[in-house]
């Protein structure tokens, strides 16, 4: 058959990806589970943040190479988890650097598959936020191993994100008053364990989603109307544990 290397290395393709996924979807061991899924959280705050914070350059018209690589972003948001954190993923538990190393990769690879329209001249707005940043993390963490990270909330622009029953139970409890700002949730539920993270609304995030609600913003989205201080949603990390 004239088309049989093609097939056979689609085949081998797969069966690469197949052993990926093995060898990363693994269960994570219960007593671990806490500590990795809100490490996992916050290594995506850090990653949104390190997006935040260069989107002046990542939307200057006038310049193209931007130098906003992968390698350039990884190295940012380890500074940034470090500052949060107070830790150096080398100061972590081997399974913890295991899970986190995942993640940077995902978000290297978006970064990655990012660079044309990053690096786009004569373009001022690109659409590389925080927002598209994490999901796109996410979906890429997602289909390479069993770890699953979404950035949700109810009132959500991107149905990709929208809270599932679990999500939405433990968003209404974030949203009590009485709730500690920024303490994180988990549970166990059908052999998973679900950890959310709150995000809230800061000063950066008012001229996409504050006020006057309705108005457009730069995305052409509709803004939410929310005030600085509100609860925007929740960084939800979930996988098997044994
Ligand atoms: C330039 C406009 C802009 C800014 C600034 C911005 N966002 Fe968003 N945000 C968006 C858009 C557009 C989406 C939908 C992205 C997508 O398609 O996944 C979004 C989505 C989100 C989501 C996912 C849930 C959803 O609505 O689908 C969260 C959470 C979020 N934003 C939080 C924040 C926070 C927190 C800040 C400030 C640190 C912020 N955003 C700043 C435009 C913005």
């Amino acid at each position: 058959m004239k088309n049989s290397p093609i097939i056979l290395s689609i085949l081998f393709l797969f069966a690469t990806m197949f052993c990926a996924f093995q060898s990363v979807a693994a269960p994570i061991p219960k007593d671990k589970a806490a500590e990795i899924a809100s490490y996992t959280a916050t290594m995506i705050i850090a990653g949104r943040g390190v997006v935040a914070k260069n989107q002046d350059l990542i939307n200057d018209p006038n310049k193209g190479n931007k130098g906003f690589t992968p390698e350039y972003v990884e190295k940012q948001m380890l500074e940034s988890f470090k500052k949060i954190t107070g830790k150096d993923i080398s100061d972590l538990d081997p399974e913890v650097q295991k899970v986190l190393k995942e993640v940077i990769d995902a978000a290297k690879l978006s970064v990655k598959m990012n660079q044309a329209r990053i690096n786009q001249k004569g373009k001022g707005f690109k659409m590389y936020i925080p927002a598209v940043f994490g999901r796109e993390t996410g979906q890429i963490l997602k289909a390479k191993t069993d770890i699953a990270i979404k950035q949700t909330t109810f009132k959500y622009r991107n149905a990709y994100n929208q809270p599932d029953a679990f999500e939405k139970k433990v968003l209404k409890m974030f949203e009590n008053p009485d709730y500690p700002m920024g303490k994180g949730y988990g549970a166990i539920e059908n052999g998973r364990y679900r950890y959310l993270k709150p995000i809230y609304i800061r000063q950066a995030c008012l001229k996409c989603h504050g006020e006057p609600k309705g108005a457009l913003d730069i995305s052409r989205h509709k803004k939410e109307g929310y005030k600085l201080g509100q609860l925007r949603g929740a960084i939800s990390v979930s996988f098997p544990v044994k």
